[in-house]
């Protein structure tokens, strides 16, 4: 990038690529041999949206269509609210506690660019690790330091609280944490939030929790940030993009303190990031339906079941994996994590390499289980044969 004819961003320059477009190049490299693919790489549910919501959706086009407002129609933000509150026993004001998101991964984005004060000695995000990478990267581009909580497979994949010295807590802007978890699949009991919360209302900083597996579950329903007794600075993120298999719609929603909320209201409309208002009206059904979220799960449960079972069989370790659609898996004695997610892409198995996800994801590789049911069985029977 040093040869542009015009400067470039030092932080985009130190993140680089975003790591997954690599496993498009080694994809793309075996595919070229002639091997069938199948794809448990990236998070992105290959299942059918509910026709209930493309029918939302196509309903909601206009002949005009005008700009949106960032504040979100009021019957999203009603179905929002009304989700909310029968998904947590938690009651939310619709008008000044949530704004739509165009899905969950820009808001994670901007969080810190919202909250992060260099002037005032805030320019500490904490974050999870192994973990989703945009919030590491919306903290090094909103000017702030951001600082890796090793989630130990020990510890159940919550981060050690303790670790974090009250230096650093009095630097501290926003910390993040995402349970049920990408990549490990762990949950978070209430008494963690409550932990986390204690700490926030100690050293002032707002807690961002991003929710985006909430639903893919398999035992007990996992708790929320939201559930906590004062959410004056707690930010819940939220997305239809796994709950309702709605990526491409782009839809999600911010969740918790008033006061962060106005602040989101009045950041967001410099940024554009308004959902288009047909979006919001087929998300605004998708949150008032579960038994396309039920299904969802079923579906997921009988892909589990598949890949754990082949996984097993082989005397490979399946760690944490309690929820989410995600399987994380150890990698065997010996081998790093590419090199295991290398010799199973030679036989047409994509997943992503643990060290993708942060040098702490090391020793594991994920699978995400977006294949269909009987691609997951070919693979199944692939794992069982090669390894
Ligand atoms: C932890 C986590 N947060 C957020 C997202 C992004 O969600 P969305 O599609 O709503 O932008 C993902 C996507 O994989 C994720 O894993």
């Amino acid at each position: 990038m040093s040869t542009l004819p015009f400067p470039v961003s030092p932080v985009l320059r130190e993140v680089g690529d975003y790591p997954f477009l690599r496993l498009d190049a080694e994809k793309q490299r075996v595919a070229a041999t002639g091997v069938r693919l199948i794809d448990f790489g990236v998070g992105d549910p290959r299942e059918p949206t509910d026709p209930m919501i493309r029918e939302a959706l196509a309903a909601g086009i206009r002949e005009t269509m005008e700009y949106p407002k960032a504040v979100g129609l009021p019957e999203l933000r009603d179905a929002i609210a009304a989700w909310i509150a029968r998904r947590y026993g938690v009651t939310i004001d619709p008008a000044t506690q949530v704004v739509p998101t165009l899905g969950a991964k820009e808001a994670v984005f901007s969080m810190a660019a919202v909250v992060v004060d260099p002037d005032a000695g805030r320019d500490l995000v904490l974050t999870t690790q192994p973990g989703y990478p945009v919030t590491v990267r919306g903290a090094r581009f909103a000017g702030a330091e951001a600082l890796a909580l090793p989630l130990e497979e020990s510890n159940g994949f919550l981060p050690d609280l303790d670790a974090v010295t009250p230096e650093q807590w009095r630097r501290t802007a926003l910390v993040w944490v995402n349970y049920p978890n990408n990549p490990t699949g762990a949950v978070a009991p209430l008494a963690f939030y409550a932990d986390l919360a204690e700490r926030a209302a100690e050293h002032g900083f707002l807690i961002a929790s991003d929710e985006a597996y909430s639903e893919l579950y398999f035992d007990e329903p996992p708790a929320s940030a939201l559930q906590l007794p004062d959410l004056s600075r707690v930010a819940v993120v939220n997305t239809l993009s796994k709950r309702s298999s709605m990526t491409g719609y782009r839809s999600g929603f911010v969740a918790g303190s008033p006061e962060l909320i106005a602040l989101l209201k009045s950041f967001r409309p410099t940024v554009g990031t308004a959902p288009q208002e047909f979006v919001q009206r087929a998300a605004a059904t998708a949150w008032s339906d579960e038994r396309h979220v039920e299904e969802a799960r079923e579906r997921y449960r009988v892909k589990r079941a598949i890949m754990r079972e082949a996984l097993e069989a082989v005397g490979l370790r399946i760690a944490g994996s309690r929820a989410t659609m995600y399987l994380w898996v150890a990698v065997p004695e010996g081998d790093t994590s590419e090199g295991f997610a290398t010799r199973l892409i030679e036989h047409g198995i994509v997943v992503a390499p643990g060290g993708f996800l942060g040098p702490a994801g090391e020793g594991f590789v994920r699978f995400a289980l977006v294949p269909t049911i009987d691609d997951c069985r070919t693979a199944a029977a692939t794992i069982r044969e090669v390894l």
